[in-house]
Order: structure tokens, then sequence, then C-alpha cells
């Protein structure tokens, strides 16, 4: 195969070096793998920094493309919560899918900050959020709309996901999997690459059937699961999904609890008269829970909410970190076992 002039250069370049090292000679050229000259270029982006509000610890650098629409709804975009610490973990890949049109399935444990980041994210690209809640029993109605009776006539009354199809911005939906797998996959035709529509079956009008979605809608999917039976015994009322709806979701993204130093910052960022102190023993004790849930010593999840509500409680009972602890979480453990482990990471943790 011809080389170009600037492989050769670069073949006999590495040749050179060799000789001089006394290393063996290989005569075959280094292997291009990636030409990025070739990917096109962005016309308007907009960076990591710009959106998150500081730069990734890790120097991970992204750009975006910047999102110009002007939305029919303004007044779906979140406001901004400024209590929000960013997880840089993800956050690279889940901006990316939310920019580039991607569909997304975020997996994780619950209380991961799966929901609140694809919120988050829109408040600071300034895009419409629509949040939906899967369920179990829900039929397509639920989703699309159905035929109400008003005044004598049928009206067509659209559903929760219909804005965002008709309107752009962010489906996400929350525990897709609760939902029996028919209703999701009546969302197939709208997870596509292209083309994406819906048909609302039973519309009086048939001219009003078939609805192409806004070319700026897109979805994600959050879950604790993946959708295809794993993990049932702990999350009870998941269905198994059809792969090829779960094959649709471009970005797979799987959250996991914050680090402990960024969980601790958030708890002390939201909750200041928890003190750095305090807040990395409390995340520790969390992290202890989350061990023992892990392995089944403990049944109940000990998420960043419990970390909040503890947080709440402490400056509602007049500051007495144990009895906020048993409030927020404690009091619900049921078996000697569950509450000797409780105990045992209370010890060990200490909040004398
Ligand atoms: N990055 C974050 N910064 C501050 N608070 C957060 C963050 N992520 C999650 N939270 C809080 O933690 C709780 C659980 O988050 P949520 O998004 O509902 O979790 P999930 O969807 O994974 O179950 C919420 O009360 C939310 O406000
Ligand atoms: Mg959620």
């Amino acid at each position: 195969m011809a080389m170009s002039p600037a492989v050769e250069a670069l073949v006999k370049k590495k040749k050179q070096e060799a000789e001089a090292s006394g290393a063996t000679i290989t005569t075959s050229a280094p292997a291009i793998l990636l030409d990025m000259s070739k990917v096109p270029a962005l016309k308007n982006k907009i960076t990591y920094k710009d959106i998150v509000g500081e730069e990734h610890p890790d120097g991970v650098k992204r750009e975006y493309p910047a999102i110009k629409c002007k939305w029919y709804h303004p007044e779906d975009i979140p406001e901004k919560d400024e209590g929000w610490v960013p997880d840089h973990k993800v956050l690279p890949e889940m901006i990316a899918s939310i920019m580039y049109g991607h569909n997304g399935l975020v997996v994780g444990e619950p209380g991961t900050g799966k929901t609140t980041d694809q919120r988050e994210i829109c408040a600071r690209i300034r895009m419409p959020y629509y949040r939906v809640n899967g369920m179990e029993g829900m039929e397509p109605a639920d989703l699309f709309g159905q035929v109400h009776l008003s005044a004598g006539a049928t009206v067509w009354v659209d559903g929760p996901i219909m804005r965002a199809v008709r309107h752009g911005g962010l489906l996400a939906i929350d525990e897709p999997f609760k939902m029996p797998p028919g209703t999701l996959m009546g969302m197939q035709w709208l997870a596509e690459k292209q083309d994406r529509a819906v048909m609302l079956y039973g519309h009086p009008d048939p001219e009003q059937v078939k609805v192409e979605a806004h070319k700026e809608m897109r979805m994600v999917l959050c879950d604790n699961a993946r959708g295809t039976g794993d993990n049932m015994d702990v999350y009870a009322a998941t269905n198994v999904q059809d792969a090829s709806f779960i094959n649709r979701m471009q970005y797979k993204i799987r959250k996991t609890y914050m680090e402990e130093d960024t969980e601790a910052r958030a708890v002390n960022h939201k909750y200041p008269w928890i003190m750095p102190n305090l807040a990395k023993r409390m995340v520790k004790f969390a992290g202890l829970m989350r061990k023992a849930w892990a392995q089944g010593a403990i049944e109940m999840p000990f998420s960043f909410r419990e970390l909040e509500t503890w947080s709440e409680i402490i400056a509602e009972n007049g500051g007495d970190v144990h009895v906020a602890l048993d409030s927020a979480y404690g009091n619900l453990l049921e078996s000697g076992d569950e509450k000797e482990v409780f105990m045992k990471a209370v010890q060990d943790v200490s909040f004398e």
C-alpha cells in the first residue's frame, strides 16, 4: 500500500530512532488508526465548562454542538439548582448524549442522581425538560393520550410525552422498565435515529394520527436495572423489556454513587450547617451501608436521599446527629442482623 509523505517521513524517523537505540528494526508502517481531521467540525460549539460551570478536574476537554433552537415552550426549561454538585465521572458522556441528540440509557442504583442530572443539564443548556414516570400497568394511552368526551363531542387529549414530541426538548423517562414491555414498545418509532414519529391510535382526525417528532426531541431513560430481567429480587416491579427497544438507546451510561469527596462536598454545599468533617463521616457511613446492602446484609438502600434527609433533620432537631440518623433511616431496620450491621457502622465511623 502506498504511504502518504507524512507517514513515510514518520516511518523513516522511527527507523532512525530505532537504529540509534540499537533496537531491532521493523519496517512496517506505524499503525495510524484515526484521522480526527475527517470528523466534521462543529459550527457552533459550547464547552464542558460553559455548561457545568467549572473545568473537569481531570482535565477532560469536551466540546459539544450548541443547540440553536427557538423553543416553543421556554417555560418548560427548568431553573438551575444552585445546590447541585457536578459528578464529573459521568457528566461528559451524559451531556454528549443530550447535545448530540442521542437516546440515552442511564442505569444505576437508587438515589445516585440519575434524574437530577438530566434536569440540571437541561437547566444549564436551556432546553425544555419533560419527566415521565414509568408505572406498572401503564398503557400506551397513558403516554400518548386518548379521546375524551367534552360537551357531547369527542376531543383528543395529548398524553404526557406529546409536548416533547411536538415541540422538542428532553423527554426523560424515569424507571421506564416498570412499564409493561408492550407500552414501551409503543415508543419504538420515536426511538429511531431518523424520521421519528408516534401514532396516536384512536385520534378522531385521521390526518392527525401520525405525528412526526420535532427534530430537537431526544430521550433518556433512567432506571435501576438494565431492563433485561437482572436484579429482579431487589427491584421487584421491574418488567423484562424487549431487547430491540433497549438496543435503540445509543448512549449507555452507568451511574454509581458519587465519589466520597464529591458526595461530602455536595452535603456540605447543600446543608452548610454540616461541617466538612461531619459530611465526610456521614458519607463514610453511607458507604458502609451501601456495602452491606450490596451484600444483602441490609435490605434498605442508603442513597444520597438519606444523606439529605439526615442533614435536614439534624437542623430540625437541634443538632442530634444520632436521633436524626434513626429518623432518616435506622428506625426502619427490622432484623437483629440489620441492626447489628447498622450499630457497628455507627461505632466505626463515630459521630461524637
Ligand atoms: N449532583 C447532585 N448534587 C446535589 N444533589 C444531588 C445530586 N444528585 C442527586 N442529588 C439529590 O439526591 C437525591 C436523589 O437523586 P435522584 O436524581 O432522584 O436519584 P435517582 O434518579 O438516581 O434515583 C435528590 O434529592 C437530589 O436532589
Ligand atoms: Mg430517578
